[in-house]
């Protein structure tokens, strides 16, 4: 990080400078704490105190590797907002006030340090501008969040792999880093091609939450998300099958992968038919009729009920 000689140099005229510049602000609430905050308190807060701050070119003079990859990332456009106070510009906008900082030749307790704070703390910070839209404002409900899981495990500013949207690894290995028992999914016989790139693990989840379980996303219509690509089954039908609609897609199929063909449940076709299609009191699907021998032409169902995600034309789905 400090590797020229020049430094000490310039941080003495940084300090020197700021000094002077450093005016006494009455209002209590954006004072300076007097004693040393924790890091957790610092980033509770954003302090609108101008006096405080000293803006990103006095942070390069120090730091150039992070204002190397500030720079070249998204957030060096938080320096045009002039519209807003510092606290919402540049280095500052995510690690604090630096002002005692740089007069403390780089005191490391008065600025913010992302890997000192709880996940918790650190992903509110990036929330302060981000939890806006629809994509994001479900991140304190997620899964992700609950288990200690925050955006810098994901991203990062500074070093990021991926230059678009600065993740630390690609899709879907990053997901792998931790979800190793999917990772088993997708390489079963039927799958979604997820590692051949065809589409992301954020095809179907929203990684930063959402209303429905697993993290799943909907269609624009709130339908299940599968619709946005398999619109064929969405219909609306004249003759629905009943469970596409009431229990959906996975009532039959398992979304990941599968050593089933067409990623379905179970092996045969019959024994996923089967489960809901017997005589049980208490099942609002009908049994199959009698002549339904399974022993013989009757097993292969989807053979004479082609139309199993709906029809337009026949009751029993013979026919599209
Ligand atoms: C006078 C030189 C100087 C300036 C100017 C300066 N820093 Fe530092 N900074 C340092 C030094 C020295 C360290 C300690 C480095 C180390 O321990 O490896 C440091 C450490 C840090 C750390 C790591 C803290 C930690 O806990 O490890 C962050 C974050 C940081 N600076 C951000 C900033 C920001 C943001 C600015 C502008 C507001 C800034 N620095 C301006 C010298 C400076
Ligand atoms: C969008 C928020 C954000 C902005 C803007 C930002 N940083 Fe950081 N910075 C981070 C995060 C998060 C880390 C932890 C490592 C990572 O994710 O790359 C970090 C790490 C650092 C570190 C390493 C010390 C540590 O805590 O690990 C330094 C030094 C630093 N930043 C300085 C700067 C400087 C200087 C600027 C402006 C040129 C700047 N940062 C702008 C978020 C930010
Ligand atoms: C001061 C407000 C602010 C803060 C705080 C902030 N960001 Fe940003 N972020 C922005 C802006 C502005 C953009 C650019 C948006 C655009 O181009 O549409 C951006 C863009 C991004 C992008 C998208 C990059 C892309 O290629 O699409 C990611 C990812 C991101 N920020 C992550 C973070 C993380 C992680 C943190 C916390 C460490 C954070 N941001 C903190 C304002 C902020
Ligand atoms: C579990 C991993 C993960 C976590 C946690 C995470 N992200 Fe993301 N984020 C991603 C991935 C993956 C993408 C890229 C999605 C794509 O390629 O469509 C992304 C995209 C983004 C984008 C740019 C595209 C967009 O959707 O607007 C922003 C901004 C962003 N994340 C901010 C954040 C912030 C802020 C947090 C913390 C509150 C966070 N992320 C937490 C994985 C994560
Ligand atoms: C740093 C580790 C980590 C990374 C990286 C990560 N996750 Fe997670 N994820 C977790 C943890 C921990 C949970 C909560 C426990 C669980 O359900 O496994 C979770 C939960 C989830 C859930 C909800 C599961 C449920 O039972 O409700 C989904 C969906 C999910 N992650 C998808 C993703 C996707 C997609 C990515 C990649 C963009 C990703 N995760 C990256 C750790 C991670
Ligand atoms: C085609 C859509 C789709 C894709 C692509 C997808 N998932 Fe899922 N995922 C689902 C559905 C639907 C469920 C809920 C299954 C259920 O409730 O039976 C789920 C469940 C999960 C769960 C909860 C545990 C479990 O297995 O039921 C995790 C974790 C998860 N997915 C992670 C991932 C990761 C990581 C990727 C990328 C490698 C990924 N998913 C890709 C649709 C998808
Ligand atoms: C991003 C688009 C996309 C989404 C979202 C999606 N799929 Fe798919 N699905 C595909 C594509 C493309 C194929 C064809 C796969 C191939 O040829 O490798 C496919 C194939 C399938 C197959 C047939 C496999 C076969 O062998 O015939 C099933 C079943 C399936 N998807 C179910 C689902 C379910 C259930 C969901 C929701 C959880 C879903 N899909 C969400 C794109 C998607
Ligand atoms: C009642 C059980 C059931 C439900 C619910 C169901 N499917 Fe299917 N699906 C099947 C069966 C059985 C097949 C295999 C058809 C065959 O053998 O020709 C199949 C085949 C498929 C195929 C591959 C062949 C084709 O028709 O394109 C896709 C894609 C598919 N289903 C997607 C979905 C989606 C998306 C949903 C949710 C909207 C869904 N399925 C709900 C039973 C079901
Ligand atoms: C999750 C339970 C479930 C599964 C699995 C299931 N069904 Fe159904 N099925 C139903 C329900 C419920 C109805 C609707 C009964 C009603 O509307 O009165 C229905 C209706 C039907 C009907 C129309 C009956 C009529 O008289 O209108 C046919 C034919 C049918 N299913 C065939 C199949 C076949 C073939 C499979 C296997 C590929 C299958 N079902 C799998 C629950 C299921
Ligand atoms: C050789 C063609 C054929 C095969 C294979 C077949 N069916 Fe049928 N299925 C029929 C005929 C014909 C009817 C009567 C249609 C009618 O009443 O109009 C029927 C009716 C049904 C009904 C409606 C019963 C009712 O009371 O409304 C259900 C449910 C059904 N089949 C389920 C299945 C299941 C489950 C399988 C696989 C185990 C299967 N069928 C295999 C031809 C077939």
């Amino acid at each position: 990080m400090l590797q020229m000689p020049l430094r000490p140099v310039l941080a003495t005229i940084a300090a020197l400078a700021l000094a002077f510049a450093v005016a006494p602000n009455a209002d209590s609430r954006t004072k300076t704490p007097k004693q040393n905050p924790s890091q957790e308190a610092q980033a509770s807060y954003r302090p609108t105190d101008a006096s405080l701050y000293v803006g990103t070119d006095t942070c390069t003079t120090c730091h150039d590797a992070e204002a190397k990859s500030f720079n070249h990332g998204p957030h060096w456009r938080t320096d045009l907002d002039k519209k807003r106070g510092p606290e919402w510009r540049g280095c500052e906008a995510c690690h604090g006030p630096g002002k005692e900082h740089v007069e403390g030749g780089g005191d490391v307790s008065k600025i913010i340090s992302f890997t000192k704070l709880s996940s918790a703390d650190a992903s509110r910070r990036c929330l302060d501008c981000h939890q806006f839209g629809e994509e994001h404002s479900n991140f304190s409900r997620s899964e992700h969040q609950k288990n200690n899981v925050g955006c810098i495990d994901c991203h990062s500013v500074h070093a990021a792999k991926v230059e678009r949207a600065l993740l630390k690894q690609t899709q879907p290995q990053l997901c792998y880093t931790c979800h190793l028992e999917t990772k088993a999914d997708f390489v079963k016989p039927s799958h979604h091609r997820v590692n051949e790139g065809l589409m992301g693990c954020t095809s179907c989840h929203n990684q930063h939450g959402g209303f429905l379980t697993r993290q799943l996303r909907s269609t624009a219509a709130q339908a299940q998300v599968c619709f946005t690509c398999h619109t064929d089954k969405a219909g609306p039908f004249v003759f629905e099958h009943a469970p596409v609609k009431t229990e959906g897609c996975v009532a039959c199929h398992v979304p990941h992968g599968s050593a089933n063909p067409h990623q379905l449940r179970r092996s045969n076709v019959n024994l996923l038919c089967l489960e809901c299609h017997t005589f049980t009191v208490d099942s609002a699907a009908p049994a199959i009729p009698t002549f339904h021998n399974q022993t013989q032409k009757y097993q292969a169902c989807t053979m004479c009920h082609v139309a199993i995600h709906g029809s337009n034309t026949d009751h029993v789905f013979f026919k599209r």
